[in-house]
């Protein structure tokens, strides 16, 4: 089957997903029956383009790489998408799957939540790995979704590719969550792995993960745990049925944290890590985000550098870990093209 495609935002992930379909078309045509035809891109300063037969991705990728505009691709032709903006795009591109891949706004989850609404009300599936969206509307955008007979999609909000959404619509189905705690922020991690295993102080730590892009010029969303609170909103919205904001969950970072007081903890057999957990109790969700010391016996505490892990515990298998990467260009685009392949999986079995 093939799909049309409309790409909102063009980015580290936009450019990841299209390296990837652009490298394994041919692969998932053969083994998943799949095929894709990316017909209208929107990005805010690259630029639109909008090709109903479909973009040539090898030419488009080397316009990207090359730090070109989007609409170098129609040089000396007339471009019918100049300055057509993600709503007015949407409308016009008559894609089955709209992806929606513009910037996190945690305290509004705009402009992302328009453009998913006008997908919605427009026929198209959504595919995103925007977190604004899901920690803030979750529900009212799955019950718009559902009202118009299309999937809303997000694995890539938390964990990035690794799968943790689709794991409970498969291979996990019919298990229920009692509790969920894990590891959802790198940059954190990465940081206590260093004044651990190369005893450096907090700044030190963090100035190298800014060095290797792990952390953003202004790290407070990593350091001060409000990524990782993001992530345990949809956690806990998604998996346990709660209706929680940001606003809702305690939260506390790593900033405090010494290389003294690692090292105190690791005399004691224990390990720091900021630690993002849910639980139902008595009908109340509870959640947080803080930095604990975790016996090294807990698989949270053997989880180094810059990778993410979730521990589940379930009513039927008990507790059970997942880890894996929790960002990156390909990595995160692997998880739109995951959430679009689970829709033609949706889509195939209703032929
Ligand atoms: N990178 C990761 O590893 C990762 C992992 C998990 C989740 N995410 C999430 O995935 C989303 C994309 O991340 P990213 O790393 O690709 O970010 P990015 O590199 O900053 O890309 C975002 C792109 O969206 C464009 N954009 C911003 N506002 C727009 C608007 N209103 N209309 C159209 N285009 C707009 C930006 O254009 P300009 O640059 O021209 O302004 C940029 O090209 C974010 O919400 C992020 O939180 C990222």
């Amino acid at each position: 089957m093939e799909y049309k495609i409309g790409l909102i935002g063009c980015g580290t992930v936009g450019q990841g997903f299209l390296e990837i379909l652009n490298k394994k078309s041919e692969y998932l045509m053969d083994k998943i029956d799949f095929a894709a035809k990316v017909v209208g891109i929107s990005d805010k300063l690259k630029g639109s383009l909008l090709i109903p037969e479909g973009i040539n991705l090898a030419k488009l990728l080397q316009i990207l790489n090359q730090g070109k505009k989007i609409s170098e691709y129609l040089k000396g032709k007339k471009n019918a998408a100049e300055g057509m903006d993600p709503l007015e795009m949407i409308e016009k591109c008559e894609a089955d799957i709209i992806a929606e891949l513009t910037y996190t706004d945690i305290k509004t989850a705009e402009p992302a939540t328009s453009y998913l609404k006008k997908a919605f009300r427009t026929g198209k599936h959504v595919v995103t790995s925007n977190k604004g969206p899901a920690a803030l509307y979750y529900k009212e955008l799955k019950k718009l979704a559902q009202r118009n007979n299309l999937l809303f999609k997000f694995e890539g909000t938390v964990m990035s590719g690794t799968p943790v959404f689709s794991l409970f619509e498969n291979g996990l189905a019919g298990n229920e969550i009692k509790e969920i705690r894990g590891i959802l922020n790198g940059t954190t991690n990465f940081i206590l792995t260093k004044m651990e295993e190369e005893k450096m102080d907090y700044k030190k730590a963090l100035k190298l993960a800014q060095k290797l892009g792990y952390a953003e010029a202004d790290p407070k969303a990593d350091v001060e745990g409000y990524d990782a609170l993001v992530k345990i909103v949809i956690l806990s919205n998604v998996f346990l049925d709660a209706n929680i904001k940001p606003a809702d969950v305690k939260r506390e970072g790593i900033s405090s944290i010494s290389k003294e007081d690692v090292k105190e903890a690791l005399a004691e057999g224990t390990r720091y890590k900021l630690i993002a957990s849910v639980k139902k109790e008595k009908r109340q969700v509870k959640a947080l985000v803080s930095p604990q010391k975790l016996p090294l016996s807990d698989p949270l505490a053997g989880i180094m550098g810059a990778n993410n892990a979730l521990t589940f515990d379930l009513d039927l298998l008990g507790k059970m870990t997942i880890q894996g990467p929790g960002a990156g260009k390909i990595e995160t685009g692997y998880s739109i093209l995951s959430d679009m392949l689970a829709i033609h999986h949706h889509l195939s079995k209703q032929i």
